[in-house]
């Protein structure tokens, strides 16, 4: 039925499935094209136009999901941070949360009324994929806040940091707040149908293993405890940066645990219980090389997870907005032509 879906219950299918984190932005011409004429915000709250974003990858390279084109700010913008996204800088927020105080400002009462855009938008796409599956997600509570805490992007998050270590009580006010407000939002896109979940904690890889426990597995413990998912629909877990972990995040109630490019992907296949899918882990970067190069690198993530079901081909990270798509539309012959030896042989 879904080649993606299959994958995430760890069902043997006939090839792996492909999408790549970011598949819908800036290295798409016909993105550039849309956003000469939009802010970036004023995209993602348009469903018509999140809608078609979406879409463009789907049309153009046949993948096997499409996610949600939105970002994980919009839960920190809807608790009331002035968020915009800024030419050249990325996300900018301008009134970080520094003290209890500021903590306390948030307020999740207008939650749903200040998302509805993403339920309306994923109404909308679910009208027009047919049968690709359509991935909602949400940032996790630790990579929001640091957005929260920080003011925008930051390398070494050393003002959330101070914050964590300086003012545990405002952190904990904090990460409750992103906790309840997460799972709402989940729960909404859910109820308005989504066919699976990804949660992102790209800065997870940053703690240390005592934060990593209060910081990153309490909360989305507590998140994936609040979902009503009479479906179930399946859940994947990409905290970049902790492989190192492994073991903690393959007990979390996740289906899929996604992978950045620096682990072994053969490897951890092995330790990883045989019923959690694996997705990943492509260095970004190898997009830049050629294609003898590319296509050997491709091919041996593709053999290296062959007898494991439950596999899923994707990026270790999102795709760089500089990246030429003919290479993307490599990549993806390159997984369809491919075919499982289990199946095969
Ligand atoms: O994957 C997809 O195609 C779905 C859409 C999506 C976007 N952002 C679109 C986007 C998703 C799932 C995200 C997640 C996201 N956003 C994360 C977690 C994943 C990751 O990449 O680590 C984070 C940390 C953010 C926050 C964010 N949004 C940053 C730091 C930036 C600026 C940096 C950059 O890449 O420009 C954004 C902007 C953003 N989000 C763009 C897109 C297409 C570019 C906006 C533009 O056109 O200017």
């Amino acid at each position: 039925m879904s080649l993606y879906l299959d994958a995430t219950r760890c069902m043997p299918t006939s090839r792996p499935p492909i999408w790549i984190m970011r598949q819908a932005g800036r290295y798409l011409p016909e993105y550039r094209a849309f956003r000469e004429k939009y802010g970036f915000l004023d995209m993602i709250r348009t469903p018509e136009i999140a809608t078609e974003i979406t879409l463009q990858p789907i049309r153009r390279f046949g993948f096997d999901a499409a996610i949600l084109f939105s970002d994980i700010l919009t839960v920190a913008d809807a608790l009331g941070s002035d968020l915009n996204f800024v030419e050249g800088k990325g996300p900018v927020i301008s009134n970080p949360v520094r003290t209890m105080a500021d903590a306390d400002q948030l307020s999740s009462s207008s939650l749903r009324e200040r998302l509805d855009y993403v339920p309306q938008a994923i109404r909308l796409l679910k009208t027009q994929l047919g049968d690709t599956p359509l991935i909602g997600f949400a940032g996790a509570p630790f990579t929001v806040a640091s957005y929260m805490v920080e003011g925008g992007s930051s390398k070494d998050l050393r003002i959330m940091k101070e914050l964590i270590y300086s003012q545990p009580e405002t952190m904990e006010q904090l990460m409750d707040q992103l906790v309840k407000a997460t799972a709402d939002y989940l729960n909404m896109q859910i109820e308005a149908g989504v066919d699976a979940i990804q949660i992102f904690d790209t800065w997870a890889g940053l703690l240390s293993y005592p934060e990593f426990q209060s910081l990153v597995i309490r909360p989305i413990r507590a998140i994936l405890n609040r979902l009503r998912n009479p479906a179930g629909i399946p859940i994947t877990l990409f905290a970049k940066g902790t492989s190192v972990f492994w073991k903690e995040l393959s007990q979390l109630p996740v289906q899929v645990i996604g992978l950045d490019w620096q682990v072994d992907i053969g490897a951890m296949g092995q330790l990883m219980p045989a019923d959690i899918a694996l997705q990943g882990n492509m260095d970004p970067m190898m997009l830049y090389a050629s294609h003898e190069i590319l296509e050997a690198k491709v091919t041996h993530i593709l053999k290296s997870m062959a007898d494991r079901p439950g596999y899923i081909f994707n990026l270790g990270h999102g795709i760089l907005p500089d990246v030429n798509p003919d290479q993307v539309q490599r990549v993806v012959q390159l997984v369809q032509q491919f075919k499982n030896e289990r199946i095969h042989a």
